[in-house]
């Protein structure tokens, strides 16, 4: 087997290891720094995105550097929008003044010194969904923080399109691994860990026209706080038994969902991406330090979903990340029959769903021209009763 060059190391954020990031991205902090630019006030909107083939586990010690490609769903009325100001250090979060969360204060130590930019700022951050929603705030976050430093250096004038690309995905990377699938204006991306190398690679892959708008929507089911972060649960992933038998099926997984995209093959879809999240529930429940994510609510709704769903004939999937709640998508022609699933099953279990659905598809907005054309309605919330 080749061995793997490392890049540029750089101090890591738990201080025993180092990160690796990129060569080509050490050059482009690099280039900015010398340029001395002037940090202005700046802000961006990200969306949040959904995995379809999930991202579990990475490489110990190194900068969110993934054991497998992961492919995502871009979820544009789920955003986060985010305000930076050269001022004394403070952070809001939804208007309430709240401390620095570590892993953001650490990633924007990390690239502002090595843009040779102060530090000390005030950022805004609000969320358009609540938390523990079953969506990672910290893609959307972590996107939008790289787009507001973007904006507040205005590097889109300065590095060419290719190298803006570049310093969003591997600067979102930094933050948190799902939020370099956030920043590209794509309905679906791909993060790809390059094979033999401790690189990975950003990119918006193409599907059919039908695919490329899904209607979307999360059933809330329990909106308590996870136990266990994903980041902990990265760290314990190889200890599965399942980890490896997912591994070796992984790149014909991406390849056929990919393929099933493309050629607008909703069953084919539908079974890897579900096959997907039994499989990352699977692998948190066999771990060394087993956690369970789903809750008895989650477990009654996917058990009525899926009978209901082959019932009534609909072309919906399911899938879930590290958390209770449920994401449904579908085709926008099969949204009417997804609801009408969705009464039954309240009637059926006689209690209420609360759907979120997205009302959006847009992609990141860097500077307020770009927020200016945002849609007013990104979220509806629909109560479905028994
Ligand atoms: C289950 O991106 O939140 O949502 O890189 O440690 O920040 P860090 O982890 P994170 O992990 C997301 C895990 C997941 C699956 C996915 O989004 O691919």
């Amino acid at each position: 087997m080749p061995v793997a060059r490392f890049p540029k190391t750089y101090r890591d954020r738990d201080r025993f290891a180092v990160i690796l990031l990129p060569s080509s991205f050490c050059q482009l902090l690099e280039k900015a720094r010398k340029a001395s630019l002037t940090l202005k006030t700046g802000c961006c909107s990200a969306p949040a995105n959904i995995a379809l083939v999930k991202y579990w586990g990475k490489e110990p010690g190194c900068c969110q550097v993934p054991l497998n490609s992961s492919l995502s769903f871009t979820l544009g009325g789920f955003r986060s929008h985010t305000i930076i100001q050269p001022a004394a250090s403070s952070f809001f979060l939804d208007g309430r003044l709240e401390v620095l969360p570590a892993r953001m204060q650490e990633t924007l130590e990390e690239i502002m010194q090595h843009l040779g930019q102060k530090t000390a700022l005030r950022i805004e951050s609000a969320n358009t969904f609540p938390a523990a929603c079953g969506i990672a705030s910290s893609a959307s976050g972590g996107a939008a923080l790289i787009g507001a430093i973007s904006d507040a250096l205005r590097l889109s004038d300065f590095f060419s399109e290719k190298e803006h690309t570049l310093w969003l995905t591997e600067g979102a990377r930094l933050f948190s691994g799902s939020a370099t699938r956030s920043v590209l204006p794509a309905a679906f991306v791909l993060w790809e860990r390059i094979p033999d190398s401790f690189n990975t690679k950003t990119h918006a892959i193409r599907t059919c026209q039908d695919f490329q708008s899904l209607a979307h929507g999360v059933v809330m089911l329990d909106q308590t706080e996870k136990a266990i972060s994903s980041s902990q649960g990265h760290k314990e992933a190889t200890t599965s038994p399942l980890f490896p038998l997912r591994h070796a099926a992984l790149p014909f997984v991406l390849k056929n969902t990919q393929e099933a995209l493309l050629q607008g093959d909703w069953l084919t879809l539908e079974m890897h991406a579900e096959h997907e999240a039994f499989a990352l529930h699977a692998i948190t429940q066999t771990t060394k330090s087993p956690v369970c994510y789903l809750s008895n609510a989650t477990t009654t709704f996917l058990a009525t979903f899926i009978a209901e769903r082959y019932r009534q004939n609909l072309r919906a999937l399911w899938t879930i990340d590290a958390g209770p709640n449920v994401h449904l998508l579908c085709p926008q022609q099969e949204l009417p029959a997804l609801k009408a699933v969705l009464q039954t099953i309240a009637h059926d279990l006689y209690t209420s769903i609360t759907v979120l659905f997205n009302n959006a598809s847009d992609f990141i907005a860097i500077g307020a021209d770009q927020i200016a054309t945002l849609p007013s309605t990104l979220i509806r919330q629909e109560v479905f009763a028994p």
